[in-house]
């Protein structure tokens, strides 16, 4: 083990690779399918990850915020054992669904734009994956329905729009969007995409009321990560990992961690040079949330 690994906290588990031995499943783990080694690693509250281009990224990236289709399975497989169901309310280009399927897991997403549903149904045919299920609509309306109609889910997992859909880039466009990686797409057309609200507050209100929907539709001590980038706007920087995870408390979720994934390779913007401190936001969130 790594020193990082046998710290106190290691040693206090001795279940996990210990007195069950490296690679076996602890006879009560109640909560995922994997060895104790593969539980304490995932732990860690820093991830680092370089993922190459796969799952048919050539069609995915039309989707300017489409997330790893591995780094969906890795939460997957930590919240779920095989078999149980997975819920995504911002389904997208289908990262969540595309990762539940890499690990034999249901997932049910819901998308309000068509455009990334048929996406996501054109990458399933050239990976030769069975289509996972996909809603289209608004999840605000979606969600009520699916409670009534369904039993819970075993994790819910997402990346929501970040923010109030930004008319021009963090700089006010000083680099606009030529500096950009890839070139910027709207989300979509539909007012009740919820990042065409008209403020930060409005947005977060919106979110509040996701959680709502989704706190019912999840099954009891069972969990929900988020992701989300914090932002900079209007020379501030906003903290959005935590005014999302406040408002999911006020629906009962109880925060359980933050995980800060660093994708490597993030280009740098030189914003504030050489003036002042303007930082270049090169991480995510994975927020962690239970229903107690
Ligand atoms: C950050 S993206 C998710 C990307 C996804 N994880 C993937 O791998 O493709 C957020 C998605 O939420 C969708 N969306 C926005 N408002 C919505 C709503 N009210 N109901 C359902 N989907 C919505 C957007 O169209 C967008 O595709």
């Amino acid at each position: 083990m790594s020193g990082e690994d046998s710290s106190d906290e290691g040693k206090k588990k001795p279940s996990a690779a210990g007195s069950n031995g490296k690679g076996r499943r602890h006879p009560r783990n109640v909560l995922n399918d994997l060895s104790g080694e593969e539980w304490l690693y995932f732990t860690r509250s820093v991830l680092r990850t370089s993922y190459p281009h796969e799952f048919s990224q050539d069609l995915r990236r039309a989707h300017g915020a489409n997330k790893p289709p591995r780094l969906m399975m890795e939460l997957i497989r930590f919240f779920t054992k095989s078999g149980q169901s997975v819920l995504d309310p911002f389904a997208g280009v289908g990262g969540t669904l595309l990762g539940a399927s890499l690990c034999g897991r249901k997932a049910t997403g819901i998308e309000i734009n068509r455009e990334w549903i048929d996406v996501y149904l054109k990458v399933c045919e050239q990976e030769k994956l069975e289509a996972q299920e996909m809603i289209q609509g608004d999840c605000l309306e979606v969600l009520p329905k699916l409670a009534d109609a369904r039993d819970p889910f075993d994790f819910v997992v997402f990346d929501p729009p970040y923010n109030v859909d930004m008319k021009v880039t963090m700089c006010n466009n000083t680099y606009g969007r030529q500096n950009r990686k890839k070139s910027y797409h709207p989300f979509s057309d539909d007012s009740r995409d919820i990042s065409k609200v008209n403020s930060y507050e409005e947005y977060l209100d919106k979110m509040e009321e996701a959680f709502k929907h989704l706190y019912p539709i999840l099954h009891h001590n069972r969990y929900m990560a988020i992701i989300v980038r914090d932002a900079y706007q209007d020379g501030q920087y906003i903290f959005a990992g935590y005014d999302v995870t406040k408002r999911a408390e006020r629906s009962g979720f109880i925060p359980k961690g933050d995980t800060v994934w660093y994708q490597s390779g993030t280009r740098l913007r030189p914003y504030g040079y050489p003036y002042a401190y303007v930082p270049n936001i090169v991480h995510q969130h994975i927020l962690v949330l239970r229903k107690e």
